[in-house]
């Protein structure tokens, strides 16, 4: 019978769950790599930084071509290529050459030339081939599991993007082992791409051989679309938008915008959240034993403020992994707009928080818990309403489009952050500015309605 299979509709939930891992492992472990890769190269921090900023551009714009060619040629492939070239990118960073330590040490302009090269090298494998092989991996499985769960199309959303989160949190403490282990590392980040770009490989071979799309007209035993559905289930009064169609919306283009600011202002802060803590908690810690401003404190103490500002990242990462699933059957069952509301009015408040509680390591991690849930929820909703207004035929395309909006806002908001807390001294003004952003989402969220369904 046509639109029946017996293969599992689980393993495309799997392969999703492998691909964005790998994603995970690429992405926002970054940070670990900046002292080591400086002390062996002798890059500035904004020299590295601009490699992060480079691989987010380029992972973001790559998913929309990702996206039109899953939709074409099917997942697996699109993941099997852009897998071998993301892994082959991040191995190479193992590849590049340090300078001479004694020029190093010996500063001065030779000591600035010796990594010069090396500089563009990591720029070209981690930002652009490990960035373009990225955003060939991310996009596809988010495409094709809602075809497999018409019936709970968010939490299938989430499950394949849930593994950005524990990606990340598997690698900051493995990548710090490997780099401080004297068998492997001994204080260089290199093996940590050999090794893992070996394993993302691995992984990402498997995640394709599990990626494919359902029959037509495949509908899961006992599945009823409803009468709104836009077709994607089966339904036949309705049709989908094709892709020429969604992106001639309106709705399409005011998602698009308030995606960028919900980005732009998450990755601003999330760049800055633990330096805000060290700030903050030295300051109160001076004020407290009657400390001049200027005045040194005691190693063992900032050591301590170092580790007490670290949690708000890691809790923020824990929650920014939870709720790619928890939101999921929320969404199913009440549709995305109220939750989108209510969350991002929810990240304007926290961060309107987030100065005042600086000076505290738990409600700093209490505040970085609610901007790592409210963030993190996006990569469910943004997907899960592009679904919902546009339906899936064209969803590899639609959202590949509407996901350069995070690839825009990668490349410039953690910029802009650290810019204007240079700036200003303060880390007050990038979290006002984040706030003022989230209220042009927010407007953009509480007006926007449903695009008319399309007739068969
Ligand atoms: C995500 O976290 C890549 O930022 C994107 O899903």
């Amino acid at each position: 019978m046509s639109g029946q299979t017996t293969f599992p509709r689980w393993i495309p939930l799997l392969g999703g769950l492998l691909g964005s891992t790998t994603c995970g492992l690429l992405l926002y472990a970054f940070s670990v790599f900046i002292k080591p890769l400086q002390a062996q190269f002798g890059w500035s921090v904004p020299q590295v930084a601009l490699a992060y900023a480079v691989i987010c551009l380029i992972f973001g714009l790559m998913t929309f071509p990702a996206g039109r060619l899953s939709d074409r040629f099917g997942p697996g492939i699109v993941v099997f290529i852009g897998g071998i070239i993301m892994a082959f990118g991040f191995f190479m960073v193992s590849t590049i050459a340090p300078p001479d330590p004694a020029v190093l040490a010996a500063g001065g302009d030779a000591a600035k030339a010796a990594g010069k090269n090396q500089l563009y090298q990591l720029y070209l494998y981690y930002g652009v081939i490990a960035g373009f092989g990225g955003g060939c991996v991310y996009l596809p499985p988010i495409a094709t599991a809602p075809k497999w769960w018409p019936d709970r199309r968010a939490l299938a959303t989430g499950f394949t993007v849930v593994g950005l989160g524990l990606g990340s949190f598997i690698m900051a403490p493995m990548a710090t082992y490997m780099i401080n282990s004297p068998a492997i590392g001994n204080g260089s980040a290199l093996p940590v791409f050999k090794y893992v770009g070996i394993a993302m490989g691995i992984m990402v071979v498997l995640a394709a051989l599990c990626l494919k799309v359902p029959p037509e007209g495949y509908k899961p035993a006992g599945y009823k679309p409803p009468e709104t559905d836009l077709g994607g289930g089966g339904h036949k009064a309705y049709r989908d938008y094709t892709y020429n169609e969604t992106r001639k919306t309106p709705q399409f283009w005011l998602l698009w915008v308030a995606y960028f600011c919900g980005s732009f202002a998450g990755l601003m802060v999330i760049g800055l959240i633990a330096a805000h803590g060290i700030d903050a908690m030295t300051l109160a810690y001076k004020a407290k034993n009657a400390l001049d401003a200027a005045a040194q404190i005691p190693s063992a103490e900032a050591k301590k403020i170092a580790m007490a500002a670290a949690g708000a990242p890691s809790t923020l990462a824990v929650f920014n992994a939870l709720v790619r699933v928890l939101i999921g059957p929320v969404a199913d069952k009440t549709g995305t707009k109220k939750i989108f509301v209510i969350l991002f009015v929810l990240q304007i408040g926290a961060m309107l928080l987030l100065f005042p509680a600086g000076a505290s390591a738990v409600f700093l991690a209490a505040v970085a818990a609610v901007i790592g849930w409210n963030y993190g929820a996006m990569f469910t909703l943004f997907p899960a309403t592009t679904l919902q207004y546009f339906g899936a035929i064209a969803q590899g395309s639609n959202y590949g489009l509407l996901f350069t909006s995070w690839g825009i806002a990668g490349f410039c908001g953690p910029y802009a952050g650290g810019q204007l807390r240079s700036l200003t001294g303060s880390f007050f003004v990038p979290f006002a500015l984040a706030a003022v952003i989230l209220v042009v989402a927010v407007i953009i969220l509480v007006t926007l309605k449903p695009p008319q369904k399309k007739h068969v």
